[in-house]
């Protein structure tokens, strides 16, 4: 008897933290809505929008955030060439072994390698950004209550000057979407900043759309699979049930005649 009770009691906790977890962000912090591509069970990310959100974050995030989770080969994922892999990670300088005297060393980065982190430490991050490390992205969209729907609106929710009244600190910014809207990050999109070069305008807008679809992908880079092995399933399942059908009128239609 204790059996039922203890997964009761397991599904109660985990209901009752989910909604906690919900709870905890204040009201004027629940971003908008918007649509994307790849919400709902039947969702898919958007190629193009994988590749512009991986540019944004390559020229502009990577400098500050690290992305540890990735490999520069799991970008076949968004559908980037062996070749251009191979050329991006031998872009980048990563440390190498210490050299017969013992002196740190640099090597070119093989598609292999996971992604450069900016700083050796979160520690020698935060001394150069003013205290606070930038968090690393690789599971950022993930961990945020409304995921994609928060990093759209944190990242076009900057305002300058800020509004009359808010808290004023030296060196922090503010921002709609963080508690207490001042934040260390300077706004990292401006218009054109970077040139798509599939012709796509880069606005504010469109950078922080692809940044967010990228984002999700890299904290669920398996989403487009899994769910055509799910649709796969479902059409399975429906022409077994099918089988089944016809084998059972076929059954019947023969006791019946007997
Ligand atoms: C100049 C360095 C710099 C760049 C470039 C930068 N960031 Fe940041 N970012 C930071 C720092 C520093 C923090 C921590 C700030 C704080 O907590 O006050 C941060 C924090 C964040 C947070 C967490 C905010 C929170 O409240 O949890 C997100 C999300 C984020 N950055 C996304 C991005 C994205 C996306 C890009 C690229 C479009 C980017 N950042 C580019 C320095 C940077």
């Amino acid at each position: 008897m204790a059996r039922p009770h203890s997964t009761l009691l397991v599904v109660a906790g985990l209901a009752a933290a989910s909604v906690s977890a919900q709870a905890a962000i204040p009201e004027s912090l629940v971003p908008p809505q918007q649509t994307w591509s790849f919400d709902g069970p039947l969702g898919r990310f958007d190629q193009g929008s994988l590749q512009r959100g991986f540019m944004v974050y390559d020229r502009i995030c990577s400098t500050c955030h690290g992305m540890k989770s990735l490999t520069y080969n799991d970008l076949r994922g968004i559908g980037m060439t062996q070749q251009a892999i191979t050329d991006l990670a031998h872009s980048k300088m990563i440390a190498g072994p210490p050299d017969v005297t013992g002196q740190p060393t640099m090597r070119p980065g093989l598609p292999d390698d996971h992604f450069r982190s900016p700083f050796p430490s979160d520690a020698a991050a935060a001394a150069v950004m003013g205290g606070v490390a930038p968090p690393d992205q690789s599971r950022l969209a993930a961990i945020q209550p409304h995921g994609a729907d928060w990093l759209y609106a944190f990242l076009t929710g900057y305002k300058m000057p800020p509004p009359a009244g808010a808290p004023m600190v030296p060196g922090k910014l503010y921002n709609d979407w963080v508690d207490g809207h001042l934040i260390g990050m300077p706004p990292p999109l401006m218009n054109g900043m970077i040139q798509y070069p599939d012709g796509t305008p880069a606005t504010v807008e469109q950078q922080a759309r692809d940044v967010t679809t990228f984002l999700v992908w890299a904290s669920d880079p398996h989403r487009n699979e899994r769910h055509r092995i799910g649709v796969s399933t479902v059409l399975y399942l429906l022409f077994l049930l099918g089988l089944a059908i016809a084998w059972k009128l076929k059954t019947w239609k023969r006791a019946k005649a007997q």
